[in-house]
């Protein structure tokens, strides 16, 4: 008998409860088949789980170890659950995350193209932070997700869309905005440097620091903001300078100054998350509208698939 994830489900709720008896009673099943169940388990493992005669019941140190996976597991069965629901609804509905700054890039356009030609497609849009669109994926809240950090998750496949440039917002005014065309991180460090957003990290903040770190600068000061709007107001009130993505250029004021970062790797990408292995329509079809726009226009990317 191999096991399976019922006796997972069971060891869990015994390891939590610590008692045989509390956890048939929420399990609803009687207590001696419980009993069975995690002895077969055992068999099976070739390993005892429980320390024999311990109140409350207390796990082996194998039971710790195979505890933390048979979590893991049903936690993994669960979204699994979640997300093929969500795939299996007849959905002609296809919901968005997206983090606010590609609202600047190509985002608008493509929402417009895509309800242009998808009119039947019910299209709904949610502004959260890439963390939050891992998680609002696997829940089946939202069907694609648009960001700018790689996270790591096996149940959501990740496409780069393409490297986008960095560039530093000045204020009017400020010395660095009069002299060169293009400016480097080096010049940038006796500035206070606003960056965004402050929580949940890792975010943009750290692809801007990491950039820095790794040429081992340190800027003077950094203030930590909540979102892209506030650092740019803070940028225009002379607060210090902030790098922000060269969509951002779009989003003229005339009291702040766009220069270009003269730096090899000064990019932040731009990022589409998905389910994995989910290969809807819906989803087939937003991802060739948007390198038909960048064929378009061309812009440079590496084509990814779903
Ligand atoms: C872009 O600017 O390339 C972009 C922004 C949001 C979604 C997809 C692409």
């Amino acid at each position: 008998m191999a096991f399976e994830l019922r006796h997972l489900k069971y060891f869990v709720m015994v390891a939590e409860e610590k008692n045989f008896t509390r956890a048939a009673e929420r399990l609803f099943i009687a207590q001696p088949p419980l009993s069975r169940q995690i002895k077969q388990l055992e068999d099976e493992l070739g390993a005892e789980l429980f320390e024999r005669g311990s109140r409350p019941l207390a796990l082996t140190e194998t039971g710790k170890f195979f505890y933390a996976h048979a979590q893991q597991l049903l936690s993994q069965a669960a979204e699994i659950k979640a997300m093929t629901k969500r795939v299996s609804q007849i959905h002609r509905t296809l919901s968005i995350g997206y983090v606010a700054s590609t609202l600047y890039g190509k985002l608008p356009k493509i929402i417009r193209l895509y309800r242009h030609e998808y009119n039947s497609v019910d299209l709904q849009l949610h502004e959260m932070t890439t963390v939050e669109q891992i998680k609002a994926l696997k829940e089946g809240v939202i069907d694609v997700g648009f960001g700018r950090i790689k996270h790591e998750d096996q149940n959501v496949h990740r496409i780069v869309l393409r490297d986008e440039r960095l560039i530093v917002a000045l204020p009017i005014g400020h010395p660095l905005a009069e002299n060169s065309d293009s400016l480097d991180l080096k010049s940038l460090i006796h500035d206070k440097l606003i960056v965004f957003p402050k929580a949940p990290r890792p975010s943009f903040a750290d692809q801007v620091l990491s950039a820095f770190h790794d040429r081992a600068l340190t800027p003077k000061k950094i203030i930590e903001v909540r979102e892209l709007q506030i650092a740019i107001g803070l940028v225009a009130a002379g607060e210090g300078i902030a790098i922000v993505p060269n969509s951002l250029i779009g989003m003229k004021r005339d009291d702040i100054i766009y220069k270009d970062l003269n730096e090899r790797h000064a990019y932040s990408p731009i990022i589409m998350s998905v389910r994995a292995m989910d290969q809807s329509e819906e989803i087939r079809n937003l991802l060739d509208l948007i390198y038909r726009i960048y064929d378009e226009e061309q812009i440079p990317y590496v084509r990814g698939t779903l």
